[in-house]
C-alpha cells in the first residue's frame, strides 16, 4: 500500500465538537478533504449548520450539524446517537469545544472555575466517552482531543489558572483512555497547539507578545493543524496512542 493511501478517509464517519469555527472546522477541512462524512457539533447552532452546508459543497461529502452543550451528559449521548443514526457509525470523534478566562486566581469565582473546567475537562470525558461506547461495539476508532501547550506551561503574562489546569486534564484523560482502551483497538490521542490565530484570541491586546515569545516569531495558523488531525484520524497513525502532539512554533522549547 502506498504511503498516501493510508491517508484516506473514505467510508469513515467523524465528529466533532466545537466543530462551527476556528481549529474544529479546519479538522473538519482536513477530513473531509480526505473523502470522511462530517458532524459538526456546537453550541452555535446557526454556525454550525452554516458551516457543515459549506464543508458538503466545498468537499462533496455528507455533512450534518447537531446543538450541543459539551457540559452535558444527556445531549452529548443523544448527540452520539444521532450521529450513528444518520451517519452509520463513529469511527472518529474530536472532542475540541473548548474556552478561556483569563482572570487572577485570587479573583477567579468559583462558577467561573466550575465554568472551564466543565467545558474543556469534562466535556472532553463525556463526548469521548460516549462516542467510545460506539466505537467498542464496532471493535475500533480514534479518540483525538484539543489540549493545549499551556498543559504543559503556565503562559505568561495573561493569568489563566483554569484553562492551564483544564488542558494538563486532557492530556492525561487521553493517557489513561489509551491505556484502557489500548486492547479494544481504540486509539487515543491529543494535540496540544500553541497560539492559533482564531476567534478564541483574535484581536487580543497580548499578541505582539506572544509572537515574540515563540520562535517562530508569529502566531500558528488553524491551517497548520490539519496535517495532525487528519494523521491522527487516519490508518496512517495506527500504531500511534497515548501521545500528545505539541504544535507551537517552538514556544514549549524556551
Ligand atoms: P473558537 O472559540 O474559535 O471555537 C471554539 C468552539 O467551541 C466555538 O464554536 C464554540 O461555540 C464551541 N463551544 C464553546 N463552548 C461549548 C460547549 N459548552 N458545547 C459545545 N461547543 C462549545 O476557539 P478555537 O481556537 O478554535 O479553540 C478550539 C480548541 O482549541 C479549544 O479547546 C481551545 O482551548 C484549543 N486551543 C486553542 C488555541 C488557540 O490559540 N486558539 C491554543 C491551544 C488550544
Amino acid at each position: 500500500m502506498n504511503a498516501m493511501d493510508k491517508f484516506c478517509l473514505k467510508k469513515k464517519k467523524i465528529v466533532i465538537t466545537g466543530g462551527a469555527q476556528g481549529i474544529g472546522l479546519h479538522y473538519a477541512m482536513a477530513v473531509a478533504g480526505a473523502g470522511a462524512s462530517v458532524a459538526l457539533v456546537d453550541l452555535n447552532e446557526e454556525k454550525a449548520s452554516e458551516s457543515a452546508k459549506w464543508l458538503s459543497r466545498e468537499y462533496g461529502v455528507k455533512t450534518m450539524s447537531v446543538q450541543v452543550d459539551v457540559t452535558s451528559k444527556e445531549q452529548v449521548e443523544e448527540m452520539c446517537s444521532a450521529v450513528n443514526l444518520e451517519l452509520g457509525g463513529i469511527d472518529v470523534a474530536f472532542c475540541n469545544a473548548g474556552i478561556s478566562i483569563n482572570v487572577p486566581a485570587e479573583e477567579m469565582t468559583y462558577e467561573q472555575w466550575r465554568k472551564v473546567l466543565d467545558i474543556n475537562l469534562t466535556g472532553v470525558f463525556l463526548t469521548a466517552t460516549a462516542a467510545g461506547r460506539y466505537m467498542l461495539k464496532q471493535g475500533s476508532g480514534s479518540i483525538i482531543n484539543t489540549a493545549s501547550m499551556s498543559g504543559h506551561v503556565t503562559n505568561i503574562p495573561q493569568p489563566q489558572v483554569a484553562y492551564n489546569a483544564s488542558k494538563a486534564g486532557v492530556i492525561m484523560l487521553t493517557k489513561s483512555l489509551a491505556v484502557e482502551w489500548a486492547n479494544k483497538n481504540i486509539r487515543v490521542n491529543s494535540i496540544s497547539p500553541g497560539y492559533i490565530m482564531t476567534n478564541l484570541i483574535k484581536g487580543h491586546e497580548l499578541i505582539p507578545t506572544w509572537e515574540e515569545m515563540t520562535p517562530l516569531k508569529r502566531m500558528g495558523r488553524p491551517e497548520e493543524l490539519e496535517g495532525i488531525a487528519l494523521y491522527l484520524a487516519s490508518d496512517a497513525s495506527t500504531y500511534t496512542t497515548g501521545s500528545d502532539f505539541v504544535v507551537d512554533g517552538a514556544y514549549t522549547c524556551v
